[in-house]
């Protein structure tokens, strides 16, 4: 089974609309001279203001090497919901990828995996892709709690899903106390963790959806460690916060992880 390796940038609350534009541009500079079918799929999720600016950006290269993603979105399509943004609405500006479920919209916004099952599940509607993620607080590790609490965290994000809708998300694993700390997840011990995914997947639907999913690693990713990651038999690629924040990093990732 080969799954085609992902790096996708969350740039989380960073940069005015004037910084993605540069940031992307400098990104695909750094990247004209390489082939698109060497290279991993790139996502880059800049905030809901530069989304349309950036996809401009990459579509007027029209090298096709940069997928423009979202951080978060709503699962109703339309109404009286101040503030939210839906899947119809991320798409028609451009948006393949959205990202949902992330520690902090957790932690911060209190979203629940009831929230997140339906975000998924609007998503897949309009034919885009969710990056569900799911991780352990330090404290769940240290408890030994680190496999069952993901295990809960997936199925329920995945619950209702067909097989092929399954097949079609990508998970990420961020460890909460890996996440803007420095201190990454030795790759080893994220990779058990990703096999430990995948068998919760392959117990809601089957084997072979299990092994066709990209299961993404998250968490103070760095040029310096993505080679190791990759080389791990699980980990599909990255989810990338602060490193995805300066070209030259994001760009030594994304060529680290060619195949
Ligand atoms: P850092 O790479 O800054 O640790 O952030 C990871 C992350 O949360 C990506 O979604």
């Amino acid at each position: 089974m080969t799954r085609r390796p992902i790096i996708a940038g969350n740039w989380k609350m960073h940069n005015l609309v004037s910084d993605s534009i540069a940031l992307v541009q400098e990104i695909m500079n750094k990247l004209s001279d390489e082939n698109i079918n060497d290279l991993p799929t790139i996502v880059v999720a800049p905030v809901y203001t530069s989304l349309y600016s950036v996809n401009e950006t990459i579509n007027k290269c029209g090298c096709g090497k940069i997928k423009l993603g979202a951080q978060n979105c709503y699962f109703e399509e339309k109404g009286a919901f101040t503030g939210e943004e839906s899947t119809q609405m991320l798409k028609d500006v451009g948006c393949e990828y959205i990202i949902i479920g992330h520690s902090e919209r957790r932690g911060y916004f209190n979203e629940s995996d009831e929230m997140i099952n339906k975000k998924a599940k609007a998503i897949l509607n309009n034919g885009l892709i969710p990056i569900i993620c799911c991780g352990e607080s330090l404290e769940q590790r240290e408890n030994n709690e680190t496999d069952t609490h993901i295990a809960s965290q997936i199925k329920a994000a995945l619950n209702g899903l067909t097989n092929e809708e399954i097949e079609k998300s990508v998970i990420a694993y961020e460890p909460i106390w890996a996440i803007g700390t420095g201190k990454t997840c030795d790759a080893i011990e994220a990779n058990r963790t990703i096999k430990e995914i995948r068998k919760t997947i392959a117990q809601i639907s089957n084997e072979n959806t299990a092994q066709a999913v990209r299961i993404l690693y998250g968490g103070s990713v760095k040029p310096e460690t993505i080679k190791e990651q990759m080389a791990q038999s699980d980990i599909d690629g990255a989810l990338v916060g602060g490193a995805s924040l300066k070209a030259q990093s994001f760009v030594d990732i994304v060529l680290g992880a060619k195949k």
